[in-house]
């Protein structure tokens, strides 16, 4: 049963390229050729990307803008398929946690919380049992009756995180989202994280934030360019 939680084989993942450089008019004269254009043009987000995360391990993504990180991170969630390779993962995946995502601008964070848990699997007596504890976390009590779009990042980035974390994932995945809330509430997830580690739970955490890395990741990769340039070992400051 020490099969690693992720294996990332040769993964390479393309997105289609628009290019529209030579006008409508162009585009709309010679469409057959400009269609096969398009269709051909690609950019590769991931190249050829090999490494493994152990079970129970915190492992750090970093990198600029554009790298790649979201990409791997929902390749891992399977909600992008590889292009190339082959992406192999053992355990359950946690909800892919990017700001504001799966969840719907109109219905309130309450409303939200329950459409989210049963989106991902719970029942709906699983999820209004947990819906107190899931408020209670995220503390946003005065605005959980309000439609989430009146939210600011940072109560967003609550709301994502506390329906995320108790799901009991095997996997977890975060995505940013620690860089918009307040220091208070960095603190209090990275406890949380910290309580899933000594659990087993493996985390997988992109984040521009070098200090939460180091704290609590065993290691962090580092993506350029949508290649894969580093992996160490990250002091374990806790
Ligand atoms: N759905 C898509 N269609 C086309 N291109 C995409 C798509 N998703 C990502 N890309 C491109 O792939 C590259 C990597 O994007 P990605 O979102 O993985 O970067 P990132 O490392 O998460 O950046 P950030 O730090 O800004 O979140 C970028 O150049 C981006 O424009
Ligand atoms: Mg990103």
């Amino acid at each position: 049963m020490n099969r690693p939680a992720v294996i990332f084989d040769h993964v390479s993942k393309y997105f289609p390229l628009y290019s529209t450089t030579s006008g409508i008019k162009n585009f709309l004269f010679h469409l057959p050729s400009a269609i096969k254009e398009m269709r051909s043009a690609r950019f590769w987000a991931l190249k050829d990307i090999s490494f493994e995360i152990r079970r129970g391990e915190t492992f750090g993504v970093m990198g600029r803008n554009g790298a790649g990180k979201s990409t791997m991170l929902s390749l891992i969630a399977d909600v992008l398929k590889p292009s190339k390779g082959e992406v192999t993962i053992n355990g359950r995946i946690s909800p892919l946690l990017e700001l504001g995502s799966g969840f719907h601008p109109d219905l309130t964070g309450r409303e939200n919380i329950i459409l989210n848990a049963v989106l991902l699997g719970m029942t709906k007596r699983e999820a209004i049992t947990k819906l107190d504890e899931i408020i209670d976390f995220a503390e946003l009590n005065g605005f959980i009756d309000q439609p989430i779009k009146t939210y600011s990042s940072g109560m967003l980035a609550r709301l994502g995180f506390s329906v995320a974390v108790h799901r009991n994932p095997e996997i977890l995945l975060i995505d940013e989202i620690l860089s918009v809330g307040d220091a208070q509430f960095q603190k209090k997830c990275t406890k949380k994280m910290l309580s899933f580690k000594e659990n087993g739970v493996t985390i997988v955490i992109v984040s521009h934030n070098e200090d939460i890395l180091k704290k609590i990741c065993d290691r962090t990769a580092v993506i350029e360019r949508g290649k894969l340039q580093s992996i160490t070992e990250t002091g374990k400051e806790y």
